[in-house]
């Protein structure tokens, strides 16, 4: 039995309004003008991959889908496999989500807005790069729970330089989002950030995400994954269903792809992903077939994401043996009533449980 839920459909926006100084994202800024071009190159790819099966859930993210224009929102989702959606999520940023392209998105049918703020501080937003004011952030927020009746979400990123995460955490939870992201900053080698020689000060970073766990919960929102938390019934179904090792159908640059047992990627090259899909080939970049252990320690450390955990069965319990109980012996996982969980410690140290499931399947010790 898994934690899948139902299959979901993933389209990859990859335009921005500028490189954030630690995104590693496939992002291109300064390639506006390729929009309608990949706006059609969507529905070319959708038609080469031949009849997609049913899905539930549909998430545009980016970069960034909200440097769409209203009339091209109103295309991408014309264009798009027509379908029930139980939920639709669209990504946007604060300098350029507006009154018209809410109501394109209304109109769309869509469902949750997730919001990238960062950080509500002028001065933190400028050095990390971002386009926006903290002010621009509130107002989108106010134009996005005028403009419809969805679920809002928000992302803030904790340990950028010169942070006081504390101050941004209270700032965000002050506007109520139905849903809040909080990741541990990742320096990414090549980005400015890294380059710059800015070092994260790790011992603050997991204060600071303890304060977060306790202060968000406060607020009345769940803590249900690493780095999710939300009021109940405001879950993103479709990363449930990822965390869940569940099937999913990536279009677009870069677009991961979960089907049939095989997981694949598309290019993360635009050009390339353009000319490619024009001229009437998929432009898969990367496809692999796991399958025996491998595939059950996926199944794992996907699940174990989850604050609910991970169900567990005589196969994943046996082929791990060593390593459940090197992880308990640890203090990182506790199995209780058929799941396995993260433990508070573990939660910080995901990454380090995580290695566990991930061949050549080395017990630490
Ligand atoms: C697909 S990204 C981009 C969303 C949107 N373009 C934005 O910048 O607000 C989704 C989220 O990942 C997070 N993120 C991106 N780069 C990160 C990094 N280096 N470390 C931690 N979080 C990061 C941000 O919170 C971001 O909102
Ligand atoms: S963080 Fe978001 S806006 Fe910034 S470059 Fe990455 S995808 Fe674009």
């Amino acid at each position: 039995m898994s934690d899948a839920g139902p299959r979901g459909l993933y389209v990859h926006i990859p335009f921005c309004s500028g490189k954030c100084a630690y995104c590693d994202f496939t992002s291109f800024p300064g390639r506006a003008g390729d929009i309608p071009r990949y706006l059609a190159a969507l529905e070319a790819e959708a038609a080469l991959r031949g009849p997609l099966p049913a899905v539930e859930t549909l998430y545009i993210g980016g970069g960034t889908p909200s440097e769409l224009g209203a009339a091209q929102i109103a295309e991408l989702f014309a264009r798009l496999p027509q379908g029930r959606y139980a939920e639709v999520t669209f990504e946007a940023n604060p300098e350029s989500l507006d009154r018209d392209r809410l109501a394109a998105l209304r109109r769309a049918g869509v469902t949750r807005l997730s919001l990238g703020f960062q950080s509500l501080d002028d001065t933190v937003l400028r050095r990390a790069g971002r386009r926006h004011s903290a002010e621009a952030a509130r107002t989108a927020f106010r134009l996005a729970r005028a403009g419809g009746d969805w679920s809002l979400s928000l992302d803030l990123i904790c340990g950028l330089p010169g942070q006081d995460f504390s101050r941004d955490l209270a700032a965000a939870l002050a506007l109520a989002p139905d849903h809040l992201s909080v990741y541990g900053l990742d320096l990414h080698e090549g980005t400015p950030l890294a380059r710059s020689g800015f070092v994260p000060d790790e011992d603050r970073g997991r204060e600071m995400l303890e304060l977060a766990i306790d202060r968000i919960a406060a607020a009345g929102l769940e803590h249900y994954e690493i780095s999710n938390f939300a009021k109940p019934g405001h879950e993103s179904r479709h990363n449930l269903n990822y965390w869940g090792a569940g099937e999913y159908v990536g279009l677009g640059c870069a677009a991961a792809s979960h089907l049939d047992g095989e997981r694949s990627r598309n290019t993360a090259d635009l050009g390339e992903y353009l000319r490619q899909v024009e001229s009437g080939v998929r432009p898969l970049a990367e496809s692999e077939r796991l399958s025996g252990k491998a595939k059950l320690g996926e199944r794992a450390l996907l699940g174990l994401r989850r604050l609910a955990g991970l169900r567990l069965d005589p196969v994943l319990e046996g082929e791990f043996r060593a390593e459940w109980l090197d992880l308990e012996r640890r203090g990182l996982v506790t199995r209780h009533g058929g799941r396995a969980r993260l433990t508070r410690e573990g939660l910080f140290l995901a990454n380090e449980a995580f290695s566990s499931f991930v061949a050549p399947f080395e017990v630490n010790s």
